[in-house]
């Protein structure tokens, strides 16, 4: 097998394993959601660079050992699958480094990136986490946990520590002060960039009418 088939082998043997992990994830983070972070990446890619290959595997394994989602915090799961492929050590350790790079760990919590890669998969990752469809994750990851969609008594909490960002049980609306809206300025690149300002301006807007509503004035 050459190079380029044995990376189209792998990607295709990796979707084909996360597919039917995510299918029944229930909070925001089903296969859908891997499945749009690696098109963003894809696309991210196009125009800031980097290995093409690392980008999607690190996408499609981004989430595997989410704390969100999986008990574990070591990567366990993606080292073992990275392990069957028999992919170089080499690889396999990149990929993990930007997989551990990804993840939003509170407002006062900064996560910078080591490679391009990592750059492109955050980005990616962040850009899911926004506009039409970043509301409908976080409404669903609320419902999943059992959370009110809002209530004016509880203020949002600028978190300064990755445990405290991890153990609040706050209202669904307060995840958009915390996190959403600050996403676009913690873009790494450009073109994750422009498309950040288009998806914000919409959350602004659905807030807007949100309280609105919430207030009875429409
Ligand atoms: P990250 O690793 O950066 O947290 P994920 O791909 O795991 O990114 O997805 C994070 C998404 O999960 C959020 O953007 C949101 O939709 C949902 N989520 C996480 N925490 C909360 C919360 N406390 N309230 C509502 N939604 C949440
Ligand atoms: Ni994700």
């Amino acid at each position: 097998m050459n190079s380029n088939s044995r990376s189209k082998y792998m990607l295709d043997e990796t979707e084909t394993y996360i597919r039917t992990e995510f299918e029944n994830e229930g909070s925001g983070h089903d296969w859908w959601h891997i499945h749009r972070v690696r098109n963003l990446a894809c696309h991210i890619s196009k125009s800031e660079g980097g290995d093409l290959f690392l980008v999607e595997m690190s996408a499609l394994l981004h989430d595997l050992d989410d704390w969100k989602i999986s008990d574990d915090n070591d990567l366990q799961k993606a080292r073992k699958w990275l392990n069957t492929l028999h992919i170089e050590p080499d690889q396999a350790e990149k990929i993990l480094q930007i997989i551990s790079e990804v993840s939003y760990k509170g407002a006062g919590v900064s996560t910078p990136t080591s490679s391009v890669e990592a750059a492109i998969v955050q980005d990616a990752d962040r850009l899911d986490a926004i506009g039409a469809i970043g509301i409908a994750r976080t409404f669903a990851y609320g419902g999943n946990k059992g959370r009110l969609l809002y209530d004016p008594g509880i203020p949002p909490e600028m978190h300064s520590d990755f445990d405290a960002y991890q153990k609040t049980s706050a209202p669904t609306i307060n995840h958009f002060y915390e996190k959403l809206l600050l996403l676009k300025s913690r873009m790494n690149t450009p073109t994750a960039i422009r498309i950040a300002e288009d998806r914000h301006e919409f959350m602004e807007n659905y807030l807007q009418r949100f309280f609105s509503e919430w207030d009875g004035k429409i």
